[in-house]
């Protein structure tokens, strides 16, 4: 994606601070740092390649050049946001992402809690993260990162699980700025509705493995659980050994059982 581009996907949407970048460590930090100088309000930062880019875990996030979408919102500071609804970020995002890929005629999946799924392969990843200052909430950032074109993959032997694009998905190339703008207009009808049972709703219905029989990996340990669907924070409720109980996104790895495609 270009600049031009890039001010067609956001023209008219209420943005307090909008950003382009050719080129940038990682968009998170970008807003990041935003937060800090006293930014406020809604803000994105989006970039055509991440040289920093992060995921979950400590992994590293591949933003080639012309091929993906890289960008983050921040989403809030100061003392508004309601701490209870943090579980629930990563949600915004994957659904904001499977609304805006069902409007290309793709039915995704969002395997909790932050990745989107086309036929069991990745397609986008969603890292929200929070900086404190004290109790304070400093800033509430959402990047989202969505492999676009088929060259965007990095090898196999580099994937924590398979993954694929939406030129693999679609059979088709896509336009960068209509799918950013897309998921930019998803993400703000939500965004005031993430408090409400429709917002849980809406997500848990593209729940990947949602009843069925899962792999985990907690504290060190690997188990098998049976995939029940969200808790009202956001966490996980599954069924381990006959009782149910709830995670938080951090405390486990979900991986699918059967049918897993090779890398
Ligand atoms: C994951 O799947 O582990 C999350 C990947 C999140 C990648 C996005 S790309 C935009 C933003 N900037 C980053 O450095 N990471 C997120």
């Amino acid at each position: 994606m270009n600049q031009t581009q890039f001010e067609k996907a956001v023209a008219d949407l209420p943005f307090a601070r909008v950003e382009f970048f050719e080129s940038v460590g990682s968009t998170n930090d970008v807003v990041a740092a935003w937060a800090r100088e006293g930014s406020s309000g809604l803000c994105l930062a989006a970039a055509d390649e991440q040289t920093q880019g992060r995921g979950r875990s400590g992994r590293r996030w591949v933003t080639p050049r012309g091929r993906a979408l890289a960008f983050s919102v921040l989403l809030e500071t100061g003392l508004a946001f309601d701490a209870a609804l943090l579980g629930r970020a990563s949600g915004l995002g994957a659904l904001a992402v499977c609304e805006a890929l069902e409007r290309l005629g793709l039915s995704p999946q969002i395997k909790w809690p932050n990745d989107v799924l086309t036929g069991g392969r990745k397609l986008c990843g969603v890292l929200p993260e929070a900086h404190w200052s004290g109790e304070r909430l400093q800033a509430l950032i959402l990047g989202i990162g969505i492999n676009v074109a088929a060259k965007a993959l990095p090898s196999p032997d580099a994937l924590a699980f398979p993954a694929t694009s939406i030129e693999e998905a679609t059979g088709t190339q896509v336009a960068p700025e209509g799918l950013l703008r897309s998921v930019l207009e998803r993400l703000l009808a939500w965004r005031p509705r993430m408090g409400t049972p429709d917002f849980l709703e809406a997500w848990e219905s593209r729940l990947a493995y949602k009843g069925q029989r899962v792999q985990l990996e907690v504290g060190g340990r690997t188990l098998e659980a049976e995939l029940i669907g969200l808790a009202t924070d956001g966490g996980l409720k599954l069924l381990v050994n006959g009782t149910e109980r709830a995670f938080q996104a951090g405390e486990v790895q979900l991986r699918p059982l059967v049918d897993r495609p090779g890398k």
